[in-house]
């Protein structure tokens, strides 16, 4: 899958891109990053990317010509995607989930621009992005950092972009639950001991022990993502064991 950012500050999301996961991934070939700089698309000696905003009012806006342009750019540099899609990384978007990401981790070529000041000419918005990803309901300086993490989310979905390709099907929100907990060595620290039922080297255990500590943590620490879901009878009752355990190590 091939990742175009746009972006006044292709340093920060080029730098920090290549660092860990996203890095390998870029290193090996399995995903594709290149980033446009409006500024190289404009034709004064000052490089202008912003201007005032009409009607008065606070702060500068990104202009539609040198966003445009690097627009086309990146999308001529790949022309052989079919599935192309424009997102801009907005405040106004809708918010960006595991099933935002999953639904577009398919795609050919996602192409991210990333506002900065107060934001970006209205026009460039209406008639480029096909839709706006907000990484919540806050603002921040610049559209980078929620590029950056939605480069990161979707690679780790692709083939052979993590190590184990379980790895990312058991993370928190894959199967909207929240992950088990997991330990590793030594065996006891702080005076804690590891569940036993880990050391058992019973593999269905453990996968039920598991199961039961995902729909645990949901419940006690997201349980609004309980609300829309719905449990099977063996989930049912291994949420009631957690609940009634939980009492029990209370007391
Ligand atoms: C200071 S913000 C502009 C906010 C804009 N005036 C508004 O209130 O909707 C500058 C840029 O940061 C990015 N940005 C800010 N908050 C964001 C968020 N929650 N999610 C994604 N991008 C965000 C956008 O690309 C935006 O153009």
């Amino acid at each position: 899958m091939r990742f175009d950012v746009l972006t006044i500050f292709p340093e920060m999301v080029l730098n920090s891109a290549m660092n860990g996961v996203t890095g390998r991934a870029i290193e090996n070939g399995l995903v594709q990053l290149s980033v446009w700089n409006p500024r190289e698309y404009t034709s004064d000696k000052h490089k202008t990317v912003d201007d005032r905003p009409y009607g008065g009012g606070p702060g500068m806006l990104m202009k539609y010509q040198p966003l445009k342009d690097a627009l086309d750019s990146a999308k001529c540099s790949s022309i052989a995607a079919e599935n192309v899609k424009v997102v801009y990384l907005s405040p106004q978007g809708k918010p960006i989930t595991q099933q935002l990401l999953n639904e577009n981790a398919g795609l050919d070529q996602l192409i991210l621009v990333a506002g900065r000041y107060e934001g970006l000419d209205e026009r460039f918005i209406l008639s480029e992005c096909q839709e706006e990803w907000s990484l919540g309901d806050f603002v921040i300086s610049g559209g980078e950092l929620a590029a950056l993490v939605i480069v990161d989310a979707i690679s780790r979905l692709l083939p052979g972009v993590l190590g184990d390709e379980d790895s990312a099907q058991q993370d928190s929100h894959m199967n909207g639950l929240l992950d088990c907990p997991h330990y590793t060595r030594p065996e006891i620290v702080a005076e804690k001991q590891v569940p036993a039922v880990l050391l058992s080297g019973n593999h269905k255990e453990i996968k039920q022990w598991r199961l039961k500590q995902s729909l645990g943590y949901t419940w006690l620490k997201r349980p609004d993502l309980l609300l829309g879901k719905e449990l099977t009878a063996i989930e049912e009752s291994l949420l009631e064991e957690f609940k009634i355990e939980l009492k029990y190590k209370k007391v």
